[in-house]
């Protein structure tokens, strides 16, 4: 048996990796640290929780235990006693908006909970980390890519925690000599993401026959990656023999309109009558481009989900998934922030 923590699985992205590691390696027995903040559902590893429900607690490949990355206590007694194979570290504040309203949550989990994995992993020895970063450090970038040596030039309070995190990471290594690798992706899309990010809300809005806010001129540019092909990602990554290294994953390019365009279509909807458009983000970044050739080159990832297909298979999950969704946003809590976020109130 091999053990691996992740932080964050029951998010959109971590749920994913989780559930690629469990389908691929046998030998594998995941610990599954997650707060469940307003992010966290346990309906994305359901699957799991279910499979492992029947087996005797010693055949448990499984596990999920609500709490705190900022808990040093905790993350030292969870790591302590077995040895760790791997720690992968996606738990985080992720939205932009939430982190124009309230900065100082996200120093918290994203900066101070980072320094408590990171130190625990240094503390226990473990052979590899992953620390989850974004394209978000790099900053807006008007033309051109962003290779990994590009310098980091955060311009909102969620990309400014998340560089504060990656320059965390990198000095475990130069300092301490972790092996930690950073992986700094462009925006996922695929089932279970939250529905305040960009395509699951204008997929479920869309369905509903709602209305879908656009900050500003909607013609941002971001790099989308299936959440599939980032998991297989970093599965290269977390199985790379090296002490340290940074890789950028890049999708395709595409503004916020030309995505909800897109949807409009495959929902056989009339896109104008469906958008209203709000007030940017203060200092908004207009593009984002991670440059992925490095991947491409030593670990020889590729993207194999192209948008033309996989936009619309992820609006097909959303429509096969409507009691997913529709539970998550008749919350008080995603009612009470999608009232701030469609009025573009940033403060
Ligand atoms: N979503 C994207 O497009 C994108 C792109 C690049 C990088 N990232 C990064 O990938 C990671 C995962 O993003 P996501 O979209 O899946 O996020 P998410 O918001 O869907 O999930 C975050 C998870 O972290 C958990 N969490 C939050 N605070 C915690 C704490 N203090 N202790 C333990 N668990 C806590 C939440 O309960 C939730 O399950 C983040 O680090 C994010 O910065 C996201």
């Amino acid at each position: 048996m091999k053990y691996v923590l992740v932080t964050g699985g029951c998010g959109f992205m971590g749920s994913h990796f989780i559930r690629r590691l469990y389908t691929r390696y046998p030998e594998y027995r995941i610990v599954n640290l997650d707060l469940l903040t307003y992010a966290g559902n346990p309906e994305n590893l359901k699957d799991l929780e279910q499979a492992e429900a029947v087996k005797a607690p010693a055949e448990r490949r499984y596990d999920h235990i609500q709490g705190d990355i900022c808990d040093s206590q905790l993350v030292d007694r969870i790591l302590e006693g077995k040895s760790f194979d791997l720690v992968v570290h996606f738990a985080a504040e992720s939205h932009v908006d939430r982190s124009i309203f309230n900065f100082r949550d996200f120093i918290r989990t994203n900066v101070e909970g980072t320094r408590v994995v990171l130190e625990a992993a240094r503390t226990h020895k473990i052979p590899r980390t992953v620390h989850i970063s974004t394209d978000e450090v790099y900053g807006n970038v008007p033309e051109g890519m962003s290779t990994e040596e590009a310098p980091l030039n955060p311009s909102n309070p969620y990309a400014a925690s998340k560089a504060a995190a990656d320059m965390l990471a990198r000095t475990y290594a130069s300092v301490y000599g972790l092996p930690v690798f950073i992986v700094r992706s462009g925006n996922n899309y695929g089932p279970n993401q939250y529905p305040e990010k960009l395509i699951p809300l204008s997929i479920t809005n869309l369905m509903s026959g709602g209305t879908i806010p656009i900050h500003g001129s909607g013609t941002h540019v971001r790099s989308w990656v299936h959440v599939d092909d980032f998991a297989r990602a970093v599965d290269l990554i977390a199985h790379h023999d090296a002490q340290f290294d940074i890789f950028n994953i890049s999708g395709e390019h595409r503004s916020n309109l030309e995505i909800i365009e897109s949807l409009a279509t495959h929902f056989g909807k009339d896109m104008a009558a469906h958008i209203v458009t709000v007030g940017d983000r203060p200092a908004a970044d207009f593009r984002y481009a991670p440059e992925s050739s490095k991947i491409e080159r030593v670990l020889g990832w590729k993207r194999e989900r192209a948008l033309e297909e996989a936009l619309p298979a992820t609006a097909q999950w959303y429509t096969d998934n409507r009691a997913w969704w529709e539970s998550v946003k008749a919350r008080k809590e995603f009612v009470d922030h999608y009232e701030k976020q469609s009025k573009a109130q940033w403060y």
